[in-house]
């Protein structure tokens, strides 16, 4: 039989469910995407559907062979990467979910987990990484067993599974026979111990959310399951979150590299090697790994809103026909006349969280334009990366000198100029900008030999082009002192 060629790559963002096919020298082969409906119930709640997630993401699994000419006979394994948090529960004897999806942006837990922070921040912290918030899984968990008629009994007699969106797509790639998680999922869930690697029994009972519910936590790379069904007998290798898989398919594998992902969010990410390292500056600590027996840590900037900024402006505001358009549009000024948007759509997240916060458009003037509008929300994006690049500094006493950047938004040019602008550092944007995709390959295909070592991936790593920083530090000074201004305007703003 002739050996397997290709790593199928299934990556379930926010937004759409997309799948790539990856050759051995990291050249994406065919791509499949498919957007998927948002469901807002009401204002602060985001739901998807588990149903459509699942067909979304298979049938571009299976579109992306098609187009490439091939069958899952040519796939060495699979790779999966998933908008993390996320929280999906389901009946294990039917395969239902007992709700929707909820959403990682969804805000309804938001005041059950200002109680969690008053009385049990500290030992959270300590145990997650995380800062207790809405954001993370358990507190979705907790409302759906608390307001879903009959699942608290049904979860307690051990009939439901609780999963983020890699565990749900892995049951349903194995037909209902595998129920697992990676470690870098099981660290967004704020049940799990990133010191012990295993899920937390003071957790679970904080949150009130019985152990019979949660997946197996398994290595980010190494087989740990076999399809069946329409893609049948095919490893799943890889798992990683969205952000932890761009963090290893942009190669920041030695301690001190960073990148930051520009999708629905903008994530920031920069490696801490082996060491975890508690945050000073209100910071997550988080899993980036478990390769074989080694776990790596990374120190994480979430900022909630930053593509879907761009996409509000074209689909709310009707101010451009496409997210690319926006460019072209705030390139036709030079700065944003006084005009500050705070992207807080769903709340802030680091450094500041505060669910609270909203997103809002100051300093309008009769001499305002879209164009000053467009540039304001560039820079908005683009700023809220300098607070989350100031914490790291502070946390981690290194300099950065650089900042790899990938995701959608890392192809508009003035975006990353701005950004290099007001961090005052290199913003390198690598050749494939895929690295989401490309780092779940990559796990996977080192778990079954596909490539031999890091070494060979990394190579595969080559520049497109640096920006510098091209604005004096007085001005760089300047900006970030209106920013600060226009985010203590909105802070807690829904209170
Ligand atoms: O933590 C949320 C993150 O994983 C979502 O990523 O790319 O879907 O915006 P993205």
């Amino acid at each position: 039989m002739a050996a397997k060629q290709f790593i199928l790559a299934l990556d379930q963002g926010t937004t759409s469910s997309r799948a790539m096919i990856v050759d051995a020298s990291g050249a994406v082969r065919a791509i499949a995407q498919h957007p998927f409906r948002q469901i807002f119930p009401q204002p602060g709640w985001v739901e998807h559907s588990p149903t459509e997630i699942w067909s979304s993401q298979s049938g571009v699994a299976t579109a992306a062979l098609a187009n490439a000419d091939l069958t899952d006979r040519d796939i060495a394994a699979i790779g999966i990467t998933n908008q993390r948090e996320t929280t999906i529960v389901w009946d294990r004897e039917t395969g239902e979910p007992v709700y929707n999806a909820i959403v990682w942006q969804d805000r309804r837990t938001a005041e059950f987990c200002d109680g969690l922070r008053a009385h049990s921040g500290e030992i959270i912290q300590q145990k997650t990484g995380l800062i207790p918030d809405a954001y993370f899984s358990g507190s979705k968990v907790n409302w759906i067993l608390a307001n879903v008629d009959g699942a608290r009994a049904r979860a307690e007699a051990g009939r439901l599974a609780f999963g983020t969106v890699d565990s749900w797509l892995i049951w349903k790639l194995t037909n209902g026979t595998r129920h697992v998680t990676d470690v870098t999922n099981a660290s967004r869930t704020m049940l799990f111990n990133i010191h012990t690697m295993d899920w937390d029994d003071e957790l679970l009972n904080l949150l009130a959310v019985p152990r019979s519910m949660l997946p197996e936590v398994v290595a980010s790379s190494g087989v740990c399951a076999t399809t069946s069904g329409l893609i049948h007998g095919v490893p799943v290798a890889g798992i990683a979150g969205d952000q932890q898989a761009a963090l290893f398919g942009q190669m920041c594998t030695s301690p001190g590299m960073a990148k930051c992902t520009y999708g629905t969010g903008a994530f920031m990410l920069l490696n801490t090697g082996t060491t975890p390292v508690a945050s000073k500056n209100r910071l997550l600590t988080t899993v980036a790994w478990k390769i074989g027996n080694t776990v790596e840590y990374a120190l994480e900037g979430s900022m909630l809103v930053a593509g879907a900024v761009v996409q509000w402006l074209r689909d709310e505001l009707q101010m451009i026909r496409s997210s690319a358009e926006v460019e072209q549009l705030a390139a036709t000024v030079s700065n944003s006349n006084g005009v500050v948007l705070v992207p807080a759509f769903a709340g802030l997240g680091a450094p500041h969280w505060d669910p609270y916060a909203r997103g809002s458009l100051l300093g309008l003037t009769r001499g305002t334009s879209r164009a000053h509008i467009a540039r304001a929300a560039l820079e908005g994006i683009a700023l809220q990366a300098t607070d989350v690049l100031e914490a790291m500094q502070n946390d981690s006493g290194l300099p950065l000198a650089q900042l790899r950047v990938d995701g959608g938004a890392a192809a508009n040019n003035l975006l990353m100029q701005i950004q290099a602008d007001v961090l005052g550092i290199e913003v390198v944007r690598p050749k494939n900008a895929e690295a989401t995709v490309l780092g779940a390959a990559y796990l996977a295909g080192l778990a079954v030999g596909y490539w031999p070592d890091k070494e060979t991936i990394a190579s595969q790593w080559q520049v497109d082009r640096i920006f510098r920083p091209a604005i004096e530090p007085h001005d760089r000074s300047k900006t970030r002192a209106t920013w600060k201004r226009a985010l203590q305007r909105v802070s807690q703003w829904t209170r």
